[in-house]
């Protein structure tokens, strides 16, 4: 079921401050923020060779992230993702095997423009887990 390693997800107060270290430190090739309003966050992606590092932060006092950043001022890993062929199928299955799915079960659309869906961290070795839809 599970695929390739789509990206890392980092959890930050402030992104472009994050994209500026990425992109000033470590060198890294790094995009325009972006806000997506259905997951309630702005992002910045960081190219790799092999994998993307996805920098976000909180957009909105409702943000899923707010509590996360709050804890965390400094920022620290929020979740994985991972790709898989059929999100539908995946979610089926996983929910079959008693794992969680986050929310009403159905699938956002992602900063990517395809599906996902995130799994409790409580049922996968206590990492917040993203599927999306390859
Ligand atoms: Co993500």
């Amino acid at each position: 079921m599970i695929g390739r390693l789509d990206h890392v997800a980092i959890a930050v107060t402030d992104v472009e401050s994050a994209a500026a270290t990425y992109r000033d430190l470590l060198g890294a090739r790094v995009s325009e923020p972006k806000a997506l309003f259905e997951q309630g966050v702005r992002v910045v992606f960081v190219e790799l060779d092999n994998t993307r590092i996805e920098l976000m932060e909180p957009l909105g006092d409702a943000s899923p992230i707010a509590a996360f950043v709050e804890r965390k001022p400094d920022g620290g890993l929020h979740h994985v993702c991972y790709e898989v062929d059929d999100i539908i199928a995946a979610r089926d299955h996983l929910l079959g095997a008693g794992a969680r799915i986050l929310g009403d079960g159905q699938p956002l659309m992602g900063a990517h423009g395809k599906r996902v869906l995130f799994v409790h961290p409580k049922d996968l070795c206590g990492t917040l887990v993203e599927l999306q839809e390859a």
